[in-house]
């Protein structure tokens, strides 16, 4: 008898990559009006920084803090226990962290640069050099307020944003040893490998990367950290892209990726899926020591740093779901299709996409603008003009400036349209597609900026800004 055509049936893999959740409750949108949005950016100073979220229609300015909880996370703060030490919801935290990233000492703080700050102050100060792929701008920041110097060393293709490379985010190995050769161990109190390389394009480094750095750090006597914001989307493009992953588990790369480093540093409001938190974590007893000594000093009691009990159970639940496969393949394929949107809207964009952002070539978009006049404000102001979009200048604003106060063009003047995790539909991405298509037909007739006020820090945050004539 032939078999009945159901049998041994199998459907095709759906095209379509979808949510892989649905909506369980809602936040209004106000729509605002041209008028409106010109108005607001400029009583901000042309800072975005500087707007009322309520102002914004679409917010990807970041995508730090700003993502959905899950049902499971709520349901995780009603567990949270306050208790001032020894809480069972920091053991609960301890058991998810180590489930991942199994180093000796965690140290919990409120979010990532807190741990920087501390991580810095014990083993940073003058004459010290601390190479990174590239520094995020507040790890730069708290190098550079201990006195230390703060170098980026990403692989040359990394700095182009055209080029097509799988690990865009790798560490050039050469660079690094020779900075280590020159500089030596007493001067360089680690190396950091950022994963995904944020300020870089939100581009992935590879295990092979990883491995060849670790074997540099072993061979002078250094040791690494990860700056592990994104791990989990880091772990998802080493399975889909590098050769012999792609049978693994995202949860199985992640603890290799961190059985090659000696410690970290993270925020927990990226890929943990929380909307505060951090953590430090180290092998090196002494180091752990006058971590936790700093951390009461600032952040709070070592089991719980500067968060309640409530948030270290959000984090622990986040972190189970930030490594499942449906999500992260929804996640890349949701900001890849964001990119190839705006790519095909007109606006050159870092190649290739990056798992949490879509960063724009503002210096190729806008070729009469120079970088001093800071082509990545003028399109981010535009966005919002435009569209009430929020994205972040990631450019000569923010990494201009050196510590001596002079002023240069950033390697690259992009503006970063971070997603928020498990925020946004299809439909809101086709109309911030829609915005920049707009944006790019009136690219001949935006101007530059001027810096009118600046704080000595991190000055992109609160500068004020004039348009040039
Ligand atoms: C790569 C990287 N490192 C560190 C940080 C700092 O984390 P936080 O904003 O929680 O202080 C960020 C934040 O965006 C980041 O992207």
């Amino acid at each position: 008898m032939p078999a009945r055509a159901a049998d041994g049936y199998k459907a095709p893999m759906p095209r379509s990559v979808f949510e892989p959740f649905r909506i369980h409750s809602v936040e209004p949108l106000r729509m605002t009006t041209t008028e409106e949005r010109q108005a607001a950016i400029r009583t901000a100073g042309f800072n975005l920084f500087g707007l009322h979220a309520a102002d914004v229609l679409i917010d990807l300015l970041t995508d730090s803090g700003t993502g959905a909880m899950s049902r499971d996370q709520w349901a995780a703060l009603q567990h949270g226990d306050e208790s001032y030490a020894g809480s069972p919801s920091w053991f609960t935290f301890l058991d998810a962290v180590q489930e991942l990233f199994p180093f000796e000492h965690v140290i919990p703080t409120h979010q990532g640069r807190a741990a920087e700050k501390i991580l810095f102050t014990a083993i940073g100060g003058p004459g010290k050099v601390v190479p990174n792929n590239t520094h995020f701008d507040t790890t730069r920041a708290n190098v550079e307020y201990t006195g230390a110097s703060a170098v980026d060393l990403v692989v040359p293709e990394g700095l182009d944003p055209a080029a097509e490379h799988p690990f865009k985010g790798n560490m050039d190995v050469g660079a690094l040893t020779a900075l280590l050769v020159e500089q030596g161990r007493e001067r360089v109190p680690a190396v950091f490998v950022t994963v995904t390389n944020n300020s870089g394009g939100g581009q992935p480094v590879s295990l092979e990367n990883l491995r060849a750095v670790r074997a540099v750090c072993d061979a002078h006597g250094v040791p690494l950290f990860l700056d592990a914001c994104r791990f989990a989307e880091n772990a998802w493009f080493i399975r889909e892209r590098e050769p012999g992953q792609s049978g693994r588990s995202v949860a199985d790369i992640v603890r290799e990726m961190a059985s090659l480093a000696d410690g970290m540093t993270i925020s927990a409001k990226k890929d943990p899926l929380a909307n505060i938190g951090g953590w430090l974590a180290t092998n090196d007893d002494a180091l752990a020591e006058t971590c936790r000594n700093l951390l009461i000093l600032t952040e709070g009691f070592p089991t719980y740093g500067g968060l309640a009990g409530r948030d270290l159970e959000a984090i622990a639940q986040g972190l189970r779901e930030a490594v499942d496969h449906d999500y992260l393949r929804y996640r890349a394929r949701s900001t890849a299709y964001l990119g190839e949107g705006i790519a095909a809207a007109g606006i050159p964009i870092v190649q290739p996409i990056g798992g949490h952002a879509v960063y724009l070539d503002a210096r190729s978009l806008l070729p009469h603008v120079e970088p001093l006049a800071y082509p990545g404000q003028s399109l981010a102001v535009a966005l919002y003009e435009v569209g009430g979009v929020r994205g972040c200048e990631i450019g000569t604003v923010m990494f201009g400036r050196r510590p001596d106060g002079t002023e240069a063009p950033a390697a690259m003047d992009l503006v970063r349209l971070a997603v928020p995790r498990r925020t946004y539909t299809q439909s809101h991405v086709d109309y911030v597609i829609e915005v920049a298509a707009e944006v790019a037909s009136r690219a001949a007739t935006l101007g530059g900026y001027r810096i009118a006020e600046q704080p000595a820090q991190l000055r992109h945050f609160t500068a004020l800004f004039e348009r040039l004539p």
